[in-house]
């Protein structure tokens, strides 16, 4: 009787522990299957191609830009202490006047630099191409991001 019993429990606590496995193999294969949703969200080649297209005939292919015509994107301090909603509006409509970046003046007119067909992603990853890549910052930037900017319009000319 009582090896019965004991057996039962066992039994009972085996069933349990295969739930409870269970729950645990699928809590680890939904967090695998974000992380690697996150991860994609940054298409390094992609952005590339789009950085090279939309902005490297200025800033250059390397993002180090002409010395007083166009400021740097690499290591700049403009992009560093910059607002990413202020970034994309300038992406987004043009921005003029006078600008100091790594210590140079540059006074100059950027206008609106990504082509039209463009979708949000798109311009979102071409920024995050520019954190990542030229400046060694991990900057989220969503379409979200986009949609704000370009609900704020454009960028008043600095003075
Ligand atoms: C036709 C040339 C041209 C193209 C193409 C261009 N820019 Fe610019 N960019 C400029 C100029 C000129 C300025 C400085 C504007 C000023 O004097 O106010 C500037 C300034 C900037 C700045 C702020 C200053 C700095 O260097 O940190 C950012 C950020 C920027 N551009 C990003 C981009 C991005 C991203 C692209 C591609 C989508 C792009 N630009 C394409 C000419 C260009």
């Amino acid at each position: 009787m009582m090896l019965k019993k004991f057996y039962e429990d066992t039994r009972n606590t085996q069933s349990w522990n295969k739930k409870y496995r269970l729950i645990l193999f699928a809590f680890l294969f939904f967090l695998a299957l974000f992380a690697g949703i996150t991860l994609l969200s940054y298409d390094k080649e992609r952005a590339k191609k789009l950085y090279l297209e939309q902005c490297s005939k200025c800033h250059r292919k390397d993002g180090r830009g002409i010395k007083g015509v166009y400021p740097p994107l690499k290591n700049s301090d403009y992009v560093q202490n910059g607002d990413k909603i202020e970034l994309l509006r300038g992406m987004l409509f043009g921005r003029s006047g006078k600008i100091i970046v790594n210590g140079e003046v540059y006074y100059g007119v950027m206008i609106t630099e990504v082509d039209k067909s463009l979708s949000d992603e798109d311009i979102a990853l071409i920024l995050m191409y520019v954190y990542k890549e030229m400046n060694n910052m991990d900057v989220e930037v969503t379409s979200k991001d986009v949609q704000r900017a370009r609900k704020e319009g454009k960028l008043p000319p600095h003075k």
